[in-house]
């Protein structure tokens, strides 16, 4: 039995915390282990209110762990989407998800790891996210309604038992940058049709009221039989002038977010893209693996 990071599951956090560093060729690679061991340690034993989350990138997961790396990691690619709207790849090495019930508390461990991790990494993204009233996004819509609950989250999150990686979870990370200006311009009945839910309880839209352009109707996506389940932890970020929805999700299989970023783009061959596009842009991606505890045990030779 493998055993996942604790802090991809535990819930009700109000502050969060993400840092994503790039790793320059030609480091050292035993002072690497070292470091990362030293932020995996934080991962493994999550403190009361407070955990830590850390992932890889595809090409450095490879280089530190040949014999670990699950089928189908790779690093993301951009997609040139429908209308002009463009997802980057801004792929990095490594990620640390920090959250939990305090502000101090978080940004103290951030602090700590960015100790830890600076000498072997640069870092090239350092940003804050919070719960907005009733784990809303900044476009007032409840965001996580869909989300599995309980047993499913490991079922959709976690890469099953037997194979490479077991215990692991592949990531999706994205800064999307809202224009809440233009968003907030609709009519409230406009916006339910973009993302498929209505705004004040986040009922589904059912039937032919649900466009097939919404949000919902891009992402809800069963292939082969199978529902194409990811389990999202994101949040709101950013500034009053700067803001959006630091996207971060966990699957069990790559293939589940390629599927739906192509839906969303437009560029998966039935002519629709999800309308959130024309409202928000992606300005980061990467892929990344969150090891199980036992893989990343194994980085120190424990
Ligand atoms: C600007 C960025 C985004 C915003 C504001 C946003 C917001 C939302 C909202 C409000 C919902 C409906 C409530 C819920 O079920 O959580 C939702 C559902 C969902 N979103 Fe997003 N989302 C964003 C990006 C993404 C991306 C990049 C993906 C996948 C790669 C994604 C995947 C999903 C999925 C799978 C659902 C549930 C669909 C269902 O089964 O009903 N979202 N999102």
């Amino acid at each position: 039995m493998t055993t996942a990071q604790p802090g991809i599951f535990i819930e009700g956090s109000g502050h969060h915390h993400y840092l994503e560093y790039t790793v320059p060729p030609g480091g050292d690679p035993d002072a690497m282990k070292a470091a990362v061991a030293e932020v995996a340690a934080l991962a493994a034993r999550p403190v009361p209110g407070q955990s830590a989350v850390l992932a890889f990138g595809p090409d450095l997961w490879k280089r530190l762990s040949p014999g670990a790396a699950p089928e189908g990691l790779r690093p993301i690619k951009a997609i040139e989407g429908a209308g002009g709207h463009v997802m980057p790849a801004t792929q990095r090495d490594l990620f640390v998800w920090i959250h939990g019930a305090r502000l101090d508390d978080v940004f103290e461990t951030a602090l700590a790891v960015q100790n830890i991790l600076k000498p072997v990494t640069e870092l090239a993204l350092d940003d804050r996210g919070f719960v907005y009233h009733d784990s809303r996004d900044l476009t007032g819509f409840i965001d996580g309604s869909a989300n599995p609950k309980d047993d499913a989250r490991f079922e959709a999150a976690l890469i099953p038992e037997g194979q490479t990686g077991a215990g692991g979870a592949f990531v999706l990370t994205q800064q999307w940058v809202h224009d809440l200006d233009a968003f907030n311009a609709l009519p409230q009945v406009e916006q339910e049709r973009i993302i498929g839910r209505t705004k004040p309880d986040s009922i589904e839209l059912e039937g032919d009221a649900m466009p097939p352009n919404s949000h919902v109707a891009r992402t809800d996506v069963t292939e082969d039989g199978v529902a194409m389940k990811i389990y999202r932890r994101s949040a709101p970020f950013g500034s009053a002038g700067r803001h959006g929805l630091y996207f971060l999700a966990f699957a069990c299989d790559l293939h589940r977010f390629d599927v739906q970023l192509l839906r969303m783009f437009g560029v998966s061959g039935d002519g629709e893209h999800d309308r959130l596009i024309e409202f928000s842009k992606p300005v980061t991606s990467s892929y990344w693996f969150a090891p199980s505890i036992e893989d990343l045990a194994s980085l120190s030779g424990a």
